[in-house]
């Protein structure tokens, strides 16, 4: 049959931490043409440790193309339409792998590192049989906390130059101190090194160099607001940072470059689309302030994955936050163009807790049916959870948090949790949104939200309820996607997409009002709180 012709078509990979997604997007409407999805494996080889194989991600990519490809075949969409890829990935997870053989270096660890731990740390080697063969430092893995402890004494109390330079607090979250942890552990890693073989990258740089070719010409590069995310990158002069480096101990020859987030970094080299430019890259959260189209200062969004993040766009200006925020790159639309400062808060565990219902509770059998459960029972009874896995991050940054869930009697069945769950995550970003407001001193009018979870329209309903404004949703739920799509769309030597708002007519608005008089919302907020107190102190 001839195929369809349309105008020019972008794909986008979207790299997060519980999934892999390829789709393609109509660029003169921003329809979702066709998609394929694909879960990664976390693997948790000890308590507060998140691994996850880079390979496996790799493999993931290029499943999710071919799948997505051969839907758009059965559509008798020609793919040759695609013009460009963009990448939007889990930000702060790192890899170092070896530039001669491709392979990541990082293999299997066996042993605890913890601090006066009697147990010595064991590496060990690769092709090993131990079962933890996770690769990768996950965003949300705690391994780090004794290094943070220590470099933390380093700091001058009236010079933190680390938070000035970078925006961020010093936290086992970002890569800088998991990049330490490898050098400091990891044999192979010192070893490549050493002998100038060692390339360091977040997921975006991993992809990036092995999608454009890997051991033959692979490019190593990064973009600003992924760089932003290390511990390593001067936020102000745009450059990874000569002190930083030095306080971390890390050689600055294993760092990638940093691009913009819209310009073509290379083409893909294998598969059905070999020969595309891959002209965007952002972080995930960034991905999805574009895609939500909040170009403008004072602009918000909030993106539920297996974590939650609200990024406020403050324009050219670096805000510092008096109230736990995070200084961040937004993004940077082209060489040339100027680039944007976001404040950011984030929620280490917002869908991963309805992973945790399904997989370790087990009391649900696909995340779907978490809206059913709560739906029973629309109420927590009384029941609070506080998903505090990998501590408390904004506004509290509380590395001694743990979850805990309260409030029960012996009426609270697994309904009342799974409301609990779902309430937990409007709790958590009203907490962020308060800080947001204190910030920025004009409080937002409504949020704009998207993600996986905001098809739950439970969901959407209790988080406007608990936040008090109204809660804005995009028919097509996969902004981020869109976002990567756009800046690649718009790379200079693409030109297929103007990032007009007419180019996004495919995407149609929900509105969610509040429901609940805003003196119960008031309550349920302050017992939330309650709870958080109580979930601080369990690790010492
Ligand atoms: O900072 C971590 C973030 O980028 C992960 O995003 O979508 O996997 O929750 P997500």
């Amino acid at each position: 049959a001839k195929k369809a012709v349309l105008g020019p078509l972008v794909g986008a990979v979207d790299q997060g931490t519980s999934s892999t997604r390829f789709l393609v997007f109509n660029s003169k409407t921003a329809e979702l043409l066709s998609h394929h999805q694909v879960e990664i494996k976390q693997e948790f080889p000890r308590e507060g440790w998140v691994e996850q194989d880079p390979k496996e991600i790799l493999q993931s990519v290029y499943e999710c193309i071919e799948k997505t490809c051969e839907k758009l075949g059965q559509l008798n969409i020609d793919i040759s339409n695609i013009k460009a890829i963009g990448v939007s990935n889990q930000r702060e997870t790192t890899v170092v792998w070896d530039k001669l053989t491709g392979e990541p270096l990082y293999n299997a660890v066996a042993a605890p590192v913890s601090p006066g731990s009697s147990v010595p740390v064991a590496v060990v080697p690769s092709g090993s049989s131990v079962p933890a063969a996770g690769t990768s430092s996950v965003w949300l893995d705690l391994r780090t906390q004794s290094t943070v402890e220590n470099l933390s004494k380093r700091i001058p109390g009236n010079n933190n130059f680390v938070k000035s330079k970078t925006g961020l607090p010093l936290s086992t979250y970002f890569s800088a101190v998991k990049l330490r942890w490898l050098l400091d552990n990891v044999r192979k890693v010192q070893k490549a090194v050493e002998e100038n073989r060692a390339l360091f990258g977040t997921i975006d740089s991993w992809l990036i160099w092995s999608l454009t070719g890997g051991v033959n010409g692979g490019v190593h590069c990064t973009d600003v607001t992924n760089a932003s995310r290390t511990m390593l990158f001067n936020i102000h002069s745009l450059e990874w940072d000569k002190e930083l480096c030095e306080f971390f101990g890390i050689p600055m020859e294993i760092l990638p470059n940093v691009r913009s987030s819209s310009e073509i970094y290379g083409l893909m080299k294998a598969g059905a689309l070999e020969g595309v430019p891959i002209s965007g890259c952002l972080g995930d959260q960034s991905a999805a302030l574009v895609g939500q189209m909040c170009f403008q200062d004072g602009q918000a969004k909030n993106t539920y994955g297996t974590g939650c993040f609200l990024l406020c766009n403050t324009g050219h200006k670096c805000v510092f936050s008096e109230h736990g925020l995070l200084t961040t790159v937004a993004y940077k639309l082209g060489r040339d163009k100027p680039v944007y400062y976001a404040l950011e808060g984030s929620v280490a565990i917002a869908g991963a807790v309805i992973r945790w219902l399904r997989d370790n509770l087990g009391i649900i059998k696909s995340s779907e049916e978490i809206e059913k459960l709560a739906k029973e029972v629309g109420t927590s009874y009384g029941c609070y959870f506080v998903p505090a896995f990998s501590g408390l991050y904004a506004p509290y940054w509380e590395p001694s948090a743990r979850g805990i869930i309260c409030g029960l009697t012996q009426f609270t069945n697994k309904c009342h949790i799974a409301f609990a769950a779902l309430e937990a995550v409007c709790f958590q970003t009203r907490e962020i949104l308060d800080a947001m407001n204190r910030d920025c001193g004009i409080p937002l009018s409504h949020l704009q939200v998207d993600g996986g979870m905001t098809s739950n329209k439970i969901l959407m309903q209790l988080q406007a309820d608990i936040l008090y404004i109204p809660v804005v949703k995009p028919s097509m739920p996969e902004t981020t996607a869109l976002g990567a799509a756009m800046a690649a769309g718009a790379a200079e030597g693409v030109g297929v997409w103007s990032l007009e708002p007419e180019d996004l007519s495919a995407v149609t608005m929900e509105r969610f009002e509040p429901q609940i008089n805003a003196e119960e919302s008031e309550i349920r907020y302050s017992t939330w709180k309650k709870a958080v107190m109580k979930s601080v102190g369990w690790v010492t």
